[in-house]
């Protein structure tokens, strides 16, 4: 009797369990669709989440939480076909004047043309921190994941876990870094055929409309922040868990090695090496030693 019930009470917890950890109705409990008056679309039981764009809208949706610090993946499947003109931007981002901002942004191209990946990073308002790429891979055909790690030493922004940048944390020489604002997950997929395909020489065709990219299993460690404190502030520094590794998460040789093949080979835009257009000289954070 004692044995059936307490069997059935772990068949129980391990149901349970799977509830929670699982992705069902992610979606639904980690974000809100925001604009575009139902073409942000939640499906699947919470498991998949679809943006879309037409002549008379884009979409978009936000995380419920804010972060301060974390790593978080996401899996997407940009427009396909002629997705020229369209942008799908997937960002964490602060509020107000002197904002933090991580920013992927994917350029749609014709058919068979590469899609540019934009990144940018913000700190206290200043961005112009521009870096693009072209993948390795096909990103309509299939979901891939897009990765962010956050820590008090650097941000590394990944496509399907190989890092292609690096924004490192040089407050020492007096390059500010976002450390103190909260940030929520934004995506939005948007026409911006004035300048995304070519710089802006290739239109949309709105024949093709509506466009759609989806999204699924998102996944955040990160630092939920509520009520003005951080869910990490109490108990991650002194936690030695699996789960908090990631706050102190450095690249390793392998990651720095993928990480040079990635800007070798795929890099076609580095503000860095833009000496025309920072003719005072190149942002601090540029003069690496
Ligand atoms: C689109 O394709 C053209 C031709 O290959 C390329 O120059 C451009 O970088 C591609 N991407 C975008 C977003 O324009």
């Amino acid at each position: 009797m004692a044995s059936s019930s307490s069997a059935i009470l772990l068949l129980l917890i391990s149901l349970v369990g799977c509830f929670f950890s699982n992705s069902t109705a992610n979606f639904y409990q980690n974000f809100d669709t925001t604009w575009g008056d139902g073409r942000a679309k939640i499906l699947n039981n919470g498991d998949l989440l679809t943006l879309s764009l037409d002549k008379a809208s884009g979409s978009g949706f936000q995380s419920k939480n804010e972060y301060l610090f974390g790593k978080i993946d996401m899996q997407l499947k940009l427009v396909p076909g002629n997705s020229a003109g369209t942008v799908t931007a997937y960002y964490l981002s602060s509020k107000g004047a002197g904002w933090d901002e991580i920013d992927f942004e994917f350029l749609g191209n014709l058919s068979g043309d590469p899609y540019i990946l934009h990144t940018n990073v913000f700190s206290q308002g200043k961005g112009n921190r521009e870096q693009q790429f072209y993948l390795w891979f096909d990103p309509t055909a299939d979901f891939h994941t897009y990765s962010i790690l956050w820590n008090p030493q650097h941000i590394v922004f990944y496509a399907d876990g190989t890092p292609i940048r690096e924004f490192k944390n040089m407050e020492s020489n007096g390059v500010p870094f976002p450390k103190n604002q909260p940030m929520r997950i934004y995506s939005s997929l948007w026409n911006a055929d004035d300048w995304a395909t070519r710089g802006g020489l290739v239109k949309t065709d709105w024949s093709q409309a509506p466009f759609t990219a989806s999204y699924r299993n998102f996944n955040a460690n990160a630092c939920v922040w509520s009520s003005g404190a951080s869910s990490c502030a109490s108990n991650a520094a002194s936690s030695t868990s699996a789960d908090s590794a990631w706050l102190s998460e450095e690249l390793d040789t392998t990651g720095q090695e993928r990480l040079k093949w990635v800007q070798k080979n795929y890099m076609i835009y580095n503000y860095c090496a833009d000496t025309k257009r920072f003719p005072q000289g190149l942002p601090p954070e540029c003069k690496t030693a």
